[in-house]
């Protein structure tokens, strides 16, 4: 209760005085509009009380900003570079103060969210709560230029999302009693079945293009490979996090298709992050990195203590030789692997369309 009636406040007082253009635009771009976790989060939880995550302090953000500004990376998230890619300037986020670029695109991700609200609740912004606040921009932009405006810049937008994660294994953040109730297998169904409903409302609304990715080989992040070690003194991956994400992953891309022949016009992009970090994990000096099991920053074993800027934490001096900047999120120089690939890759890593040419059609 308290952080979203916090958010509908903050939507108030920040957001009201957002600067609408009053005249007819041709929108020479498509906008880009964001959903998701933290690691597409450039800085809403900064603006939560009680926020899971907040990781608007040093050295968060010393690769490329030089300061910290919110993003749980050393630098740049794929939003960022997805942006650069789309020539577009970067995304704000939507509780920023002054927030006016919208046209461009908003970005509603936050750190720790999940499908499902029940997923670290009442400290993140859910994916139910991002939509609502996308709806609130496009009522504001309805009302100023008009139907049929929002209609065309909401049709040529893009839609990228990155959730899931949060809603399975993650057991030092979450408490969800729904993980505690249902067997893998429900919970997969309702973290899908949320994701596809909020794809449904926003094509409602008149969003076309969506960009989804496969989650990650969870299990591998220096905080589960920490607690595998901690729990059971074994080394390596944790297994049960791998088989819960290959499980999305394999209901996610159907569910996409059905979308696809069931709604005229939609398009999608889907990316196969499991994959390619499975590659960089196997391979690492065939992508520039040296160490991919240990994170950059944090603490204890594989550094995969959540203490990235705190108490006692350790850095590591060249971070560009790091797949995991702290225990879950990847550095910069990962994040810009893998937008590349998603802007661009072939249909083995991305498909059945790349980003590139959803932002063209
Ligand atoms: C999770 O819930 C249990 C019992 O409901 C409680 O004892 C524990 O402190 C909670 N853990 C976290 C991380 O909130
Ligand atoms: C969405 O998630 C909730 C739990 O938060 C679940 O009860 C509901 O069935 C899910 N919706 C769909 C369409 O799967
Ligand atoms: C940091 O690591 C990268 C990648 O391995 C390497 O190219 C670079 O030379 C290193 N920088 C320093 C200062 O060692």
């Amino acid at each position: 209760m308290e952080s979203s009636r916090f958010i509908d406040i903050c939507f108030l007082v920040f957001c009201a005085s957002l600067v609408i253009p009053t005249r007819s635009h041709s929108y020479s771009h498509a906008a880009l509009f964001i959903f998701g976790d933290s690691l597409y989060d450039v800085g809403n939880n900064n603006y939560l009380k009680n926020a899971l995550a907040r990781v608007n302090i040093k050295p968060y953000g010393q690769t490329f900003f030089k300061y910290p500004t919110g993003r749980a990376s050393d630098g740049r998230l794929i939003p960022d570079f997805i942006a650069e890619f789309a020539k577009l300037p970067l995304i704000p986020p939507y509780l920023q103060p002054g927030n006016r670029q919208f046209i461009n695109g908003v970005n509603f991700a936050s750190g720790g969210a999940g499908a499902l609200v029940e997923t670290n609740q009442r400290r993140v912004i859910d994916l139910k709560t991002q939509l609502r606040n996308f709806k609130n921009i496009e009522k504001q932009l309805r009302e100023k230029v008009g139907v049929a405006e929002v209609k065309t810049l909401l049709s040529k937008a893009v839609y990228i999302f990155s959730i899931g994660s949060n809603d399975y294994y993650v057991p030092f953040a979450t408490n969800s009693t729904v993980l505690q109730s249902y067997s893998q297998e429900e919970v997969v169904k309702m973290v899908i079945g949320n994701i596809t409903t909020v794809i449904q409302e926003i094509y409602k609304i008149g969003g076309r293009k969506f960009g989804l990715s496969k989650l990650t080989p969870l299990g591998c992040d220096p905080a589960l490979r920490a607690l595998k070690l901690a729990t059971t003194g074994g080394s390596g991956c944790m297994d049960e996090a791998n088989m819960q994400a290959k499980l999305h992953n394999i209901a996610l891309p159907e569910v996409l298709k059905e979308l696809e022949s069931n709604l005229k016009g939609f398009k999608y992009s889907i990316f196969d992050c499991y994959t390619t970090t499975d590659e960089r994990l196997n391979k690492p000096s065939k992508y520039g990195f040296k160490e991919v099991k240990m994170a950059c920053c944090g603490s204890g074993p594989y550094r995969g203590s959540f203490t990235c800027g705190l108490k006692g934490y350790q850095l590591c001096d060249n971070v560009s030789e790091y797949l995991y900047f702290d225990a879950v999120h990847p550095t910069e120089k990962a994040n810009y692997q893998f937008a590349k690939l998603m802007w661009k890759g072939s249909t083995e890593v991305v498909k059945p369309y790349n980003l590139k040419t959803l932002f063209e059609m």
